[in-house]
C-alpha cells in the first residue's frame, strides 16, 4: 500500500541514500533532489529509481527556490538532509558553508509551507549542540544545549599556525552553519505555523550505498589506512547511518514527535577505538602513538529512545562499514 509522497533533499548523499532506501522499502513514493542527477556519484540513485519505479529524481540546488518548489510540490512530508559537509576546509566558509546551510534550509521550509507539507524533518547535527564553552561538564548534553554562535564565529578564524588549528577553525565554521540553520529553521516554523522536527546526529558511520567516500566515513578510512604519528586522541560520538535513517523516519511518522532529538549511540576515544578495530581487523596500519586526550563529554539520547528508537552495537557498525569499504576497494593504496 502506498504510504504517501515525501521529498528527500540531497538524496545521493551518504545519509540521504539510506533514508531513500528505507522509505522505498516501506512503501513511500519519494521525490529525491540532487544538484547533478546525471553525475556518476548518483548512479546508485538512478538505479534505484529504475528498479523501484517509486523514486523520481529532481535536479535542485538549495539556493534555487524554484527548483526546490518543483521537487516538494505534491509531497506531504519533507526530509531535509542536504547541507555541505566538506572533508577539509573551504576557502570561503560564509559562501560555501553558511549560505547553502542557512538560506538553503529557509528555502526548503518556504517551499514546504507553500506546498502545505504536513511535517518537515531537518537533519541538523550535534555540531549545533556541543560547541559552547559554557555548557556544564558534569552532565550529559541534551536537547536544551545549543552551540554558541559567537564562539563558533570567533574560533572559526584560524591563526593558521598549525594543521590542528586549521582543522579546529574549519570544524567551528561547520558548527556555525548547522547552528544558524537549525535555530533559524525553528524561528521560521514558529512564525509560519509549520510542523518542524530536527534530528541531531553525531559522527555517522556505516556501509555506503553511494559510490564515493563522504567526509565522516573518511574519518574511519583514514584510521585504517594510516595516520600521522602521533594521532590525535579525539573523543568520538558515533552513530550508525542505518540508525540515523530510522530516526529521521521515526521523527516524520510519530505524531507526538516535536522539537529536537539528539541521535548518538556510542562515545569512545581514538585509543580505545583503535584497540577495538585491531581486535576485529588486525591487519591494518593503525597509529601507535597518540596525543594527550581531550576532555570526555557525553550526549543524552533518552528523548529519541522515548520515541521508540533503538541503536546497533558499535561492533556491528564497524564490521559492516569496513567490509563495505573492502568490497568497494576504498582501503587500497
Ligand atoms: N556524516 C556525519 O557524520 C553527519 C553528522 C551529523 C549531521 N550530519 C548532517 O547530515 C546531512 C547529510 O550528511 P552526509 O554525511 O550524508 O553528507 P554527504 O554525503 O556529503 O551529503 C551531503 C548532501 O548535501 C548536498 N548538498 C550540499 N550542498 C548543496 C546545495 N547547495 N544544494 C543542494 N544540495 C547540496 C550534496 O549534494 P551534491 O551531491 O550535489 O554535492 C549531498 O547530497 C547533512 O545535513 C549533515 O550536516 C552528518
Amino acid at each position: 500500500m502506498e504510504k504517501g509522497r515525501v521529498c528527500v533533499t540531497g538524496a545521493g548523499g551518504f545519509l540521504a541514500s539510506w533514508v531513500v532506501e528505507v522509505l522505498l522499502s516501506q512503501g513511500y513514493v519519494v521525490h529525491g533532489t540532487a544538484r547533478d542527477p546525471g553525475d556518476a556519484k548518483n548512479a546508485h540513485l538512478n538505479k534505484l529509481a529504475e528498479e523501484s519505479g517509486k523514486l523520481k529524481i529532481f535536479k535542485a540546488d538549495l539556493l534555487d527556490y524554484d527548483s526546490l518548489r518543483s521537487a516538494i510540490d505534491g509531497c506531504i512530508g519533507v526530509l531535509h538532509v542536504a547541507s555541505p559537509v566538506p572533508p577539509t576546509s573551504v576557502p570561503n566558509p560564509e559562501l560555501e558553508l553558511l549560505e547553502p546551510a542557512v538560506t538553503g534550509t529557509l528555502n526548503v521550509l518556504k517551499a514546504s509551507a507553500t506546498s502545505k507539507v504536513r511535517r518537515v524533518v531537518y537533519v541538523s547535527s550535534v555540531a549545533s549542540v556541543m560547541m559552547n564553552p559554557n555548557l556544564p561538564k558534569d552532565r550529559a548534553m541534551d536537547e536544551a544545549c545549543w552551540s554558541d554562535k559567537e564562539y563558533c564565529r570567533k574560533t572559526g578564524i584560524s591563526n593558521c599556525l598549525s594543521l590542528l588549528s586549521l582543522m579546529a577553525s574549519f570544524q567551528n565554521w561547520y558548527c556555525l552553519s548547522k547552528t544558524e540553520a537549525e535555530s533559524q529553521a525553528f524561528d521560521y516554523a514558529k512564525s509560519n505555523g509549520l510542523d518542524l522536527v530536527s534530528i541531531c546526529p553525531s559522527l555517522i558511520l556505516g556501509p555506503l550505498l553511494q559510490p564515493t567516500l563522504n567526509a565522516s566515513s573518511a574519518v574511519l578510512v583514514n584510521l585504517l589506512k594510516g595516520m600521522p604519528d602521533p594521532a590525535p586522541n579525539r573523543i568520538r560520538h558515533i552513530v550508525d547511518v542505518r540508525d540515523v535513517a530510522a530516526a529521521v523516519i521515526l521523527a516524520y511518522e510519530k505524531p507526538e514527535a516535536e522539537g529536537r532529538y539528539i541521535c548518538s549511540s556510542h562515545t569512545i576515544n581514538t585509543v580505545n577505538l583503535v584497540e577495538k578495530l585491531r581486535s576485529l581487523f588486525p591487519d591494518y596500519n593503525y597509529p601507535k602513538n597518540f596525543t594527550v586526550g581531550e576532555e570526555w563529554g557525553y550526549f543524552s539520547n533518552e528523548r529519541l529512545k522515548m520515541l521508540g528508537w533503538t541503536c546497533r552495537p558499535l561492533e556491528e557498525t564497524l564490521v559492516d562499514a569496513i567490509r563495505n569499504y573492502q568490497g568497494a576497494r576504498l582501503l587500497l593504496g
